[in-house]
């Protein structure tokens, strides 16, 4: 029996996931939202590509609940995007609100599943998600380092003029223009080190368009926010979790004393597999790194702080 996976959210970002999901051929896709006909609709136009595009995977579209029950992973992408000149942090009343309500009714149906959080600001959305469905904290995780991450090596490897394949580097911290920490001290390209292998000047170009990758391409788009990337990232981790893969990859975490961070979500490098986050490193960093993911998860307590009063 295949795999049963919930995206809830049928907009650019739920479809997108749907798509690259159901491709991999793992998973029955159920694709969830509560605005009648669309989630129905892009499953079938999905549905309907399975001849050329080569998958048995079953996609379904619904507004009901039920038809999510004992899902093996649930995303949630549901919430507002931000506008060009928006940060994800102005979302936060509105989308903790999103969140709340379908986390909740997720949880009831699929009390067994690892959650993935996507909707933004996303760390504040995973103490939300957290909060709300009283799961384990290894069950729920931020899908934002992955994203981050993608696009820094993306960077980097134009700046190299090498294969993106070859660049080594994470993003930790938080999810945010503000918070996101892109690190240089373990970054290799094919085993060089990052700093041997470009000028300082052009690390810097590389991490600052990192840090302002979503924001880049909202001004881009005028509507909405980016899919493509986000989708292929989430991919990945579900992809770890439904294989058993214990992928050692850049997630947020429910952190418990990693860099002395106590109950705050933040990005650091996890084990993710079957059971979700089976472990939580702490490599050695520069001094300047470990400040700056301790203040981007004093930054997410604050923001969760706000939450009641937004
Ligand atoms: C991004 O960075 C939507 O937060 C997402 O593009």
């Amino acid at each position: 029996m295949r795999a049963k996976v919930t995206i809830v959210g049928a907009g650019m970002t739920g479809g997108t996931m749907a798509q690259r999901l159901a491709e991999t051929g793992y998973a029955d896709v159920v694709l969830q939202d509560i605005i009648e006909g669309l989630p129905q609709g892009k499953a079938l136009d999905l549905a309907e590509s399975a001849p050329h595009a080569g998958f048995d995977a079953r996609i379904t579209g619904s507004n009901d609940w039920e038809d999510t029950a004992r899902s093996d992973v649930v995303i949630i992408t549901s919430g507002v995007p931000r506008k060009p000149g928006m940060t994800r942090e102005e979302l936060l009343g509105i989308n903790a609100g999103i969140v709340r309500d379908v986390a909740t009714a997720a949880v009831k149906h699929s009390p067994d599943a690892v959650f993935i959080i996507f909707a933004n600001p996303m760390d504040a959305m995973c103490h939300v998600a957290l909060q709300t469905t009283g799961l384990p904290q290894n069950r729920v995780i931020g899908q934002g380092g992955m994203l981050d991450s993608a696009r820094y090596r993306t960077f980097l490897a134009w700046e190299a003029g090498a294969s993106v394949e070859d660049v080594h580097a994470v993003v930790l911290g938080g999810h945010t223009e503000a918070t996101m920490v892109p690190i240089v001290s373990t970054s290799t390209i094919g085993g060089v080190p990052l700093t041997d292998a470009l000028p300082k000047e052009r690390i810097a170009a590389a991490v600052a368009r990192a840090k302002n990758g979503g924001a880049e391409i909202v001004a881009l788009l005028k509507t909405g926010s980016a899919f493509y990337a986000p989708a292929a990232a989430t991919v990945r981790m579900v992809e770890a979790v439904l294989l058993d893969k214990k992928r050692v990859i850049p997630c947020a975490v429910y952190a418990q004393g990693q860099y002395g961070i106590r109950d705050a979500f933040v990005g650091l490098p996890v084990k993710l597999g079957a059971g979700g986050i089976e472990q939580v490193y702490e490599p050695k960093l520069w001094d300047d790194e470990v400040a700056a993911i301790r203040k981007a998860a004093e930054a997410t307590k604050e923001l969760v702080g706000l939450i009641g009063t937004a």
